[in-house]
């Protein structure tokens, strides 16, 4: 008999909290109720198209487009994108170069052109709008915890 309250309690009570705590958040992210119910789809976000380039929070990570791609063609005959970000065109263009990872296969071997797993360029590189987050940021950048007191100020993210 002890054992089964042993059992109850640790089989259930973590999942009530679990259960508690999703609950918080859930209403925010969850869609209609009943979800069968069909609602108009929000309006598409205005996306940020003001020509500054936005600080990496990281390295490695794929800096997003700060102008407008409206109507850019990524597809088997031509890549837009390419004809400013390829080397031979960023004099004209004053685009940045793609980088040397671009021109790289996946074992390290450098190319003579784009790598084709880099030829999606929205893949992972992505424009920006200004949404409101569903759900509140809370990354902090690696410098602000080695160095929080050499600080710049920094724009959106
Ligand atoms: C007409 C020329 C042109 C085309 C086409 C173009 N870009 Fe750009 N891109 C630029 C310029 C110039 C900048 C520098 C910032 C600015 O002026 O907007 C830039 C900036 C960027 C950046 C930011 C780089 C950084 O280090 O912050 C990314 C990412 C980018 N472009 C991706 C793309 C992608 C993906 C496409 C195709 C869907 C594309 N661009 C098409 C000219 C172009
Ligand atoms: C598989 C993901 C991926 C794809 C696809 C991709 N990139 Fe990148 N890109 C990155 C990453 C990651 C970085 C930052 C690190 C680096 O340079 O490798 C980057 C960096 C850049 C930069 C900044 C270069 C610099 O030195 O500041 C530009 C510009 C850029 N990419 C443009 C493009 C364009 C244009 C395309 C399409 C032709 C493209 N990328 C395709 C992942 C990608």
């Amino acid at each position: 008999m002890r054992r089964g309250v042993f059992l109850f309690l640790v089989s259930v009570v973590p999942c009530l909290a679990a259960g508690a705590i999703l609950a918080q958040d859930a209403p925010r992210l969850r869609g209609p109720d009943p979800f069968t119910r069909e609602v108009p789809a929000p309006p598409m976000q205005r996306q940020i198209t003001d020509d500054v380039r936005v600080g990496r929070n990281y390295p490695d990570q794929p800096p997003v487009i700060p102008h407008s791609i409206e109507g850019y063609a990524v597809d088997l005959n031509a890549n837009k994108c390419m004809s400013c970000h390829a080397r031979k065109f960023t004099e004209q263009s004053q685009a940045p170069m793609i980088s040397v990872t671009h021109y790289q296969d996946r074992s390290g071997n450098t190319l003579g052109g784009l790598a084709p797993r880099r030829y999606v360029c929205v893949a992972c590189h992505v424009p920006q709008t200004n949404a409101k987050p569903l759900v509140e940021n809370v990354f902090t950048d690696m410098d602000a915890i080695t160095e929080p007191e050499r600080q710049p100020a920094r724009g959106r993210h």
